[in-house]
């Protein structure tokens, strides 16, 4: 038993020939702890039966989207959600293909829309389908969008014909799998990340803040804590759940925020500063609500400047390495390279919040990585998906000690 143990794994199987070896690729995950589901196109019921993956899986076979009884309970979301790992094959040309045109016509196609899971791919096909314009830009489109191809093998096909376009051997396609739940990447090392907004108290009832939904910060939480790091989660008020498995302190305005960071880098080997920290506050909160004035003279409020907790943490933990966000409109790259000598930070995570769908309160994010010698731009993801991504970037980054 090893790190696939109680993972769940969607086995996602297309029509191709080599359908036949999923069967025991379903046997070894099974053997190796993990509890798998299997989904088939139609295509793929012509090469092996469900009833043979059904009896090695121990689960029913997923054949149909638009499955009444399934649907009762959004059957295709539930199961998106379910998977730790979605993998598919074999993936056929035509799977490639629908995928890369972000289709959702099948159960297989809407799956991988729905999850935030990694998606891994063993592509399986005839070598000139494989070498095919069409195909080997599906591909690269797929490879963009963050979704891992393993293979195909060269060798002898059951065609006859001899060169790229073999599935990976059902072992291989494991040790791929396994790969993804390595856990070891930040053991031993304590992260501290800020997440969500913070709140400037008004008077007892009101407040200052932003939209920030914490999403980013959470998800880099819970990529860092599977990789086996000590997590401490500083948050401001959010909607989302408290991760499991990491030390969660809950503050309101930014000195709290402060504050707690103090106490918990003292301590920690990386600080990631995603939270959206109200650059002001009001100078004065008032013990009373403040009561509606019978004039036309409006409210003015007088601000004064937050502390900045990214700087501070630089100045008083240089050991530490610092990490931070720079959400821009304009001008991103050279802006976050001004922001990352700025602060002397190690890393600048610079993202375009005017672009919609993706920063402020969405659930995909688009970023480039910048360090002091390299630029590096990642494609859209979503945000689990981009921070598991970050942790590895992050893990690279030598202790400054
Ligand atoms: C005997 C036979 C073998 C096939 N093998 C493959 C294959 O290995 N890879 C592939 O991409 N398509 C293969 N095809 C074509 C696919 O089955 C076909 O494109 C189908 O529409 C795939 O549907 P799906 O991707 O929805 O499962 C094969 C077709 C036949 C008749």
């Amino acid at each position: 038993m090893g790190r696939l143990r109680n993972k769940h794994i969607i086995l996602a199987i297309s029509g191709g020939i080599a359908a036949y070896k999923s069967a025991e690729l379903v046997r070894l995950l099974v053997k190796t702890g993990a509890q798998v589901q299997v989904v088939m196109t139609s295509g793929a019921t012509e090469f092996i039966t469900p009833l043979t993956l059904q009896a090695l899986s121990g689960n029913p076979v997923h054949q149909h989207l638009l499955n009444p009884q399934a649907e009762a309970g959004m059957g295709h979301i539930q199961l998106a959600r379910w998977a730790d790992l979605l993998v598919i094959a074999p993936a056929s040309a035509n799977v490639i293909s629908r995928l890369a045109q972000g289709q959702a016509n099948d159960l297989l196609t809407t799956l991988c829309l729905a999850t935030h899971a990694p998606v891994l791919l063993a592509p399986a096909m005839n070598q000139a389908m494989w070498h095919d314009q069409a195909t080997q830009a599906n591909v690269q489109i797929l490879i963009d969008r963050g979704l891992q191809m393993h293979g195909p093998a060269q060798g002898e096909q059951a065609c006859g014909d001899v060169g790229a376009g073999r599935m990976l051997e059902p072992n291989e396609i494991l040790t791929a799998l396994e790969t993804q739940f390595d856990q070891g990447l930040l053991v031993d090392k304590t992260l501290v990340i800020t997440a969500g907004p913070t709140r400037e108290a008004i008077d007892p009832v009101r407040y200052v803040s932003n939209h920030s939904s914490g999403k980013m910060g959470y998800a880099i939480a819970q990529a860092a804590r599977d990789q086996g790091a000590k997590v401490i989660l500083i948050s401001g008020p959010t909607q989302l759940p408290i991760p499991d498995g990491v030390t969660f302190v809950a503050v309101q305005s930014a000195q709290n925020m402060l504050d707690a960071s103090i106490k918990a880098v003292a301590a920690a080997d990386f600080f990631i500063a995603t939270a959206a920290v109200a650059d002001y506050r009001p100078a004065k909160v008032s013990e009373q609500k403040l009561k509606k004035q019978n004039s036309d003279h409006g409210l003015t409020l007088e601000m004064v400047q937050n502390p900045d907790i990214l700087a501070s943490m630089v100045q008083r933990f240089p050991k530490a390495v610092h990490i931070g966000f720079a959400a821009e409109t304009e001008d991103i790259i050279a802006h976050a390279q001004d922001k990352l000598v700025r602060k002397g930070v190690s890393m600048i995570i610079a993202n375009d919040v005017s672009k919609p769908g993706i920063g402020f309160n969405s659930d995909n994010n688009q970023v480039s990585l910048v360090t002091a010698d390299d630029v590096q731009k990642l494609p859209l993801l979503s945000k689990p998906q981009l921070a598991r991504q970050l942790v590895e970037a992050i893990s690279h980054i030598s202790h400054k000690a």
